[in-house]
């Protein structure tokens, strides 16, 4: 008989993971320091010193720069805000096409359409869900204009060998760095390897402001259009210089300065934190080594993987029961688990309809490109099969926590036999 607590045996965890929390004493007091100068925002969309932002804005971005060795970094109120500000600063325009991995976070592929442009979606390699760069090449047409590379889960995309490709192809490299502060490849922070890196400080990540984004380049350039798309530039193109105006129309995306205060407390404690949950993900991995059929994530070779999740790859010929019936088996043991991460994004109405920013259909009534299911078949086989994740930065963790997970998932392993008669939740 088992003790599968599924089948009416004991879990091995019996209480709820608590929601993670990474606010602490130094940014409570870094609030209560800005509340009391009185000022929230320091931006005027108008030429002069506070067409940059205030104070705590303008440290966060210098101490950001120096932290990701970078020479420019951009404070905006959401990633998503600054994938819409990247397209603008790096010329996107309608009828280009941008090629996006459609394993991501739905910004990533809105921010091509946001300016007109097509989302053009290439699959990812099965072993770091990340952009698979052969596929990238065969992709490119003369209407690439970019390449969105996400570091999903905390784990480099090929980012030196796609920046090479895009230099030789004309193409600007964005990397969606959300989810991997301080990743690396080879000694080079994710983020910092693309011509623009975005990230998020939204309340899900390793650090967070409640909401929140940087984008980080060495390109002066980029870095001037960056601000101007942030705070209303429209009205400073003539005060700057600026011959191409094409993709400056401003929006407000300026970062407050309680957020900002927020922020320089969370990147002091940056390193601190992220290799806490390093150690979590790498614990993980390594308690559930060797077993059949379960392929747990790992740093590819002279890369650093922060995990932001754990993507655990399932292999149910090799198991022997499916995904949905291990998940289950594993809720009852007390370890939440999600069955794929996010659905393959050409599947979303927006791809199916082919409506997305106007009636009249564009970008779409521009290319016959169409978004039927089978487009990205490792996305759908990790999506609708094979990828089993846990939250790294979702709960509170501690080493004793994990080794209960590790000692759940071989519970349910090894006694996997006995779960064969239950049906998979529909
Ligand atoms: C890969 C990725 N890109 C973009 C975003 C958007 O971030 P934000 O919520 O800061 O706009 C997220 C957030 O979940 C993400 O995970």
């Amino acid at each position: 008989m088992s003790n599968l607590a599924i089948l009416g045996g004991t879990p091995v965890i019996d209480a709820p993971f608590e929601i993670y929390n990474r606010i602490g004493p130094a940014e409570r007091q870094a609030v209560f320091d800005t509340l009391e100068t009185g000022v929230l925002s320091g931006y005027i969309g108008a030429p002069g010193p506070e067409f940059n932002g205030g104070p705590k804005v303008r440290e966060l971005e210098e101490r950001w720069s120096d932290a990701f060795e970078v020479r420019h970094s951009v404070a905006v109120n959401s990633a998503t805000s600054g994938l819409f500000a990247a397209m603008g600063a790096c010329g996107v325009s309608a009828g280009d096409e941008v090629i996006v991995p459609p394993y991501t976070m739905s910004a990533t592929a809105m921010a091509p359409l946001v300016y007109g442009a097509t989302p053009v979606f290439v699959d990812i390699e099965p072993e770091t869900f990340c952009l698979d760069v052969e596929l990238v090449r065969a992709a490119i047409t003369d209407r690439t204009r970019a390449v969105i590379a996400v570091n999903l889960f905390g784990h480099p995309a090929q980012l030196a060998e796609l920046r090479i490709l895009a230099d030789a192809r004309g193409l600007r490299l964005i990397e969606d760095n959300a989810q991997a502060p301080l990743a690396s490849e080879h000694g080079a922070f994710a983020g910092t390897i693309g011509h623009l890196g975005v990230f998020s400080l939204n309340r899900h990540k390793h650090i967070q402001t409640g909401e929140g984004g940087l984008c980080t380049t060495d390109d002066d350039d980029l870095a001037l259009r960056l601000k101007l798309i942030r705070n209303h530039g429209e009205n400073l193109v003539d005060h700057y210089g600026i011959d191409d105006i094409a993709g400056l129309v401003g929006f407000n995306y300026r970062l407050s300065e309680l957020a900002a205060a927020v922020g320089l407390a969370q990147l002091d404690r940056a390193p601190e934190i992220i290799a806490e949950r390093e150690g979590f993900g790498v614990r993980l991995s390594k308690g559930l080594a060797g077993l059949d059929g379960l392929t747990p994530p790992t740093a590819r070779e002279g890369c650093r993987h922060v995990f932001y999740a754990w993507p655990l790859r399932f292999d149910p010929d090799v198991v022997g029961i499916s995904r949905s019936v291990f998940v289950r088996a594993m809720a009852a043991e007390g370890v939440p688990l999600n069955e794929g991460y996010i659905e393959p994004l050409y599947l979303l109405p927006l791809f199916q309809r082919r409506t997305a920013i106007a009636r009249n259909g564009a970008p779409f009534n521009t290319d016959n490109r169409t978004y039927a299911p089978g487009l990205c078949p490792v996305t759908e086989r990790m999506y609708n099969i094979e990828e089993i994740g846990f939250g790294i930065c979702a709960f509170e963790l501690s080493d004793q926590i994990i080794d209960r997970i590790i000692e759940a998932f071989h519970k349910v392993y090894d006694a996997r036999d006995h779960l064969h008669g239950l049906q998979d939740a529909s």
